[in-house]
């Protein structure tokens, strides 16, 4: 966030009321990742002009171009005219590593509503979503097919790829098992740098029904069997390499120990799991590994754990850590064999 230069310091009161409208900046970059007012920022633009790109009111859209600019995300070189910075260009949809849908998402209603309801957590230890959608999260997405797809398209656009295919060592392996894979983004990409390897990828039946789209992208499809059914049932055996990627860290520990139970029974003792999930260290550098513990708790009553924490969990169904990849800031790999 940027802050006006002065050399005075800031009263406490005011320090806390802008800390109380924080979230205020998320909105407003939601509602311009919703508009895609970064797709159409490819030169400054003006309010008026990037209005009507963006079918909006130029009054209206100006205020959320102007937090955005106190959020850092972009400027305002000459009055009313607009650009983003370095940190906002991650937010066009072409971008790399585009935030776009994430933000959409961070920002939805369902989060809106389980925020409000969120001091039933704190009281009870119990997450909060289905207080206002009267079922649990993973439920609801099942029944709200638009909401679903904004998920897994920003589960596609923030797949910690790059970290699985820097730390773990495919050579050897013929096919890896996706377990709660999304749309396959993961699988696609270990698939399109390993020719030699196919993959089965295992999710609910609304999330694989739309894999294909991605699989062809990345020239995979050929190689992959898809799976839609609940790893919460017996998971394909075919595999010798288990993916579970950002999942494990969705679910306390008794549904986690049920999950890791379908996957360890479908393992040979040759076999390998990879874990790939937030796990905070002391080599994070932002905040989001603490906000992330906040969400994941309050929406689905899961905690981020330690690779420690992990072992706990896979002293109970006979898995053991070999290896550790941590990546800032808290993205980590774990490899487990079978004991
Ligand atoms: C946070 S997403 C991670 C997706 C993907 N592995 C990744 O890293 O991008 C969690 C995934 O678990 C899937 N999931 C939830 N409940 C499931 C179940 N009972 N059986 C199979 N998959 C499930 C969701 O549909 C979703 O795709």
């Amino acid at each position: 966030m940027t802050t006006p230069k002065s050399s005075e310091p800031v009263p406490a009161a005011l320090r806390v009321r802008e800390l109380m409208t924080a979230g205020l900046l998320a909105h407003a970059i939601s509602v311009l990742c919703d508009l895609r007012v970064p797709d159409f920022l490819d030169d400054p633009r003006s309010h008026t002009e990037l209005a009507k790109d963006a079918a909006a009111d130029p009054e209206g859209l100006l205020p959320f171009l102007r937090a955005a600019c106190a959020a850092g995300v972009l400027d305002e070189p000459t009055p009313k005219v607009f650009e983003l910075t370095e940190l906002g260009r991650v937010l066009r949809t072409d971008s790399p590593n585009s935030m776009s849908k994430m933000c959409s998402l961070t920002c939805r209603e369902e989060f809106n509503r389980t925020w409000s309801h969120a001091i039933h957590t704190a009281r009870t230890g119990e997450p909060s979503f289905s207080v206002p959608h009267g079922k649990s999260f993973f439920e609801y997405m099942a029944d709200n097919r638009d909401f679903a797809a904004l998920f897994d398209k920003a589960m596609v656009s923030s797949a910690a790829t790059d970290n699985l295919l820097a730390s773990y060592d495919f050579s050897g392996a013929r096919h890896v098992v996706d377990v709660g894979g999304g749309r396959g983004a993961m699988l696609a990409a270990v698939l399109q740098r390993h020719p030699e390897l196919r993959g089965t990828l295992l999710d609910l039946p609304h999330v694989v029904a739309n894999a294909e789209p991605v699989l062809e992208k990345a020239g995979v499809a050929d190689r992959v069997t898809l799976v839609p059914g609940s790893f919460f049932d017996p998971v394909p055996e075919s595999g010798d390499v288990y993916l579970l990627s950002r999942v494990i860290g969705n679910w306390n520990d008794e549904d986690s120990l049920r999950i890791l139970r379908s996957v360890r029974s479908a393992m040979d003792t040759d076999d390998r799991l990879v874990i790939v999930g937030q796990m905070p260290s002391e080599n994070d550098r932002t905040h989001y590994p603490r906000q992330l513990d906040l969400y994941m708790f309050a929406l689905l009553g899961a905690r981020l754990r330690s690779p420690d924490e992990y072992q706990q969990l896979f002293d109970q169904v006979g898995l053991t850590v070999t290896d550790h990849w941590n990546f800032p800031d808290s993205e980590s790999v774990l490899r487990a064999r079978p004991v």
